[in-house]
C-alpha cells in the first residue's frame, strides 16, 4: 500500500500569492494562537481558488514544515497511523508520517479533501487528535500527543459535484475556524498571470475577459478556476492565441468558444468584482 503523504519540509513562499487582508492578518492571530495551543483551522472554496496555496504560503511565511495528507483517499480506520508489513516472512508495524508530522513542533498538517473519505469511519480517529486533549491511543505505538504549536488546516472543496460543508459531520466542523476563500477579483487575477506567467498587460485583461464569460454564461456557466486561467495564460506565454489556449485549457467545443469569443468582442460589461482589500501575502514584499 502506498503512503499518502508528501515530504515534511518548510515549502518555498510564492512571491506572486494575494489574499484578503483580513485573511493575513488572520493568518498572524493564528501563528500566536498556536502558541498557547494546537489549533485547528477549515478552508472552504470551489476548486482551484487558492486553498491549498493558502496554507502553503502559511507554513512559508512562518517558517515551518508541511506535511499534506490525502483524507480523500482514506478508505478504513489507522490508515493514517501505519500498517502491518509483511517483511523477510514476518509481520511488522511500519509507522506512516501523519503520526510523525503531528509529533514534530510547529508542524503544518494539511488534511486535504476532508469532506471525501471514501470511508467516512476513517475520520474516527482524527477527532481524538483535533479534539481538546490531542492525543490517540494507537496499539502498535502507544500514546501519540500532538506537539506544541502544531496548527491543522483542512481544505473541502465546495461547488455541485462535491459534498457541501454544512454536509460535514457538526463535530468534525464544530473543531474548526472556517475561512471562506472565493475567486479572485479580476484585476487581482489578471496580475497573478502576468507576475506568474510574463504574458502581457493586455493579454492577461483579454483572458480574464474569456474566463469571466464562461463563468458567467447563463446557458452553461464553467467553474473556470485561478488554476485553469494560469493554464491560459502559460499557453499564451509560449505563442498561443487565446483561442487555442482556452481550447486546451478547458476541453471546449469550438463552436461554443466562437460564439462566445464574438460576444466578448461586442460587449465589454465585465463581472463586477470588487478588488479592494487585496494584497501580496509574502514576507519580502
Ligand atoms: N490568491 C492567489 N494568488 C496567486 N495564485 C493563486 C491564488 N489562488 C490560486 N492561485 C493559483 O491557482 C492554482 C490553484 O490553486 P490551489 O491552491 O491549488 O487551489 P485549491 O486548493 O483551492 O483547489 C495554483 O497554481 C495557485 O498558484
Ligand atoms: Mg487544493
Amino acid at each position: 500500500m502506498v503512503e499518502y503523504v508528501s515530504d515534511v519540509e518548510v515549502p518555498a513562499e510564492d512571491a506572486h500569492f494575494f489574499a484578503r487582508d483580513e485573511v493575513i492578518t488572520f493568518m498572524d492571530r493564528i501563528e500566536n494562537l498556536s502558541q498557547r495551543h494546537p489549533t485547528n483551522i477549515l478552508i472552504t472554496g470551489k476548486q482551484g481558488c487558492g486553498k491549498s496555496s493558502l496554507v502553503r504560503q502559511f507554513a512559508a511565511y512562518y517558517n515551518r514544515p508541511l506535511a499534506t495528507f490525502q483524507i480523500g483517499l482514506l478508505s478504513e480506520s489507522g490508515q493514517l497511523f501505519g500498517e502491518q508489513q509483511l517483511r523477510d516472512g514476518e509481520t511488522c508495524y511500519q509507522q506512516f508520517l501523519f503520526p510523525k508530522a503531528i509529533t514534530l513542533p510547529r508542524c503544518v498538517i494539511h488534511l486535504e479533501e476532508l469532506n471525501r473519505p471514501e470511508h467516512p469511519k476513517a475520520l474516527n480517529e482524527l477527532f481524538s487528535v483535533l479534539s481538546e486533549d490531542r492525543r490517540i491511543w494507537v496499539d502498535q505505538l502507544g500514546l501519540v500527543k500532538v506537539a506544541k504549536g502544531v496548527v491543522f488546516f483542512a481544505t473541502l472543496n465546495e461547488g455541485d459535484e462535491f459534498i457541501g460543508a454544512e454536509e460535514l459531520d457538526a463535530a468534525l466542523r464544530d473543531r474548526f475556524y472556517v475561512i471562506q476563500m472565493d475567486y479572485l477579483p479580476s484585476n487581482i487575477e489578471e496580475k497573478v498571470l502576468g507576475l506568474k506567467t510574463g504574458v502581457s498587460e493586455e493579454q492577461a485583461r483579454s483572458i480574464i475577459r474569456v474566463v469571466n464569460r464562461l463563468r458567467g454564461n447563463t446557458q452553461m456557466p464553467l467553474s473556470v478556476s485561478v488554476r485553469h486561467s494560469l493554464m491560459i495564460a502559460e499557453l499564451v506565454s509560449v505563442g498561443a492565441s487565446i483561442r487555442e489556449a482556452v481550447i486546451y485549457s478547458l476541453q471546449l467545443s469550438r463552436d461554443l468558444l466562437e460564439s462566445l469569443l464574438l460576444s466578448v468582442h461586442m460587449e465589454t460589461g465585465d463581472r463586477e468584482v470588487r478588488a479592494d482589500g487585496y494584497r501580496i501575502f509574502w514576507r519580502n514584499h
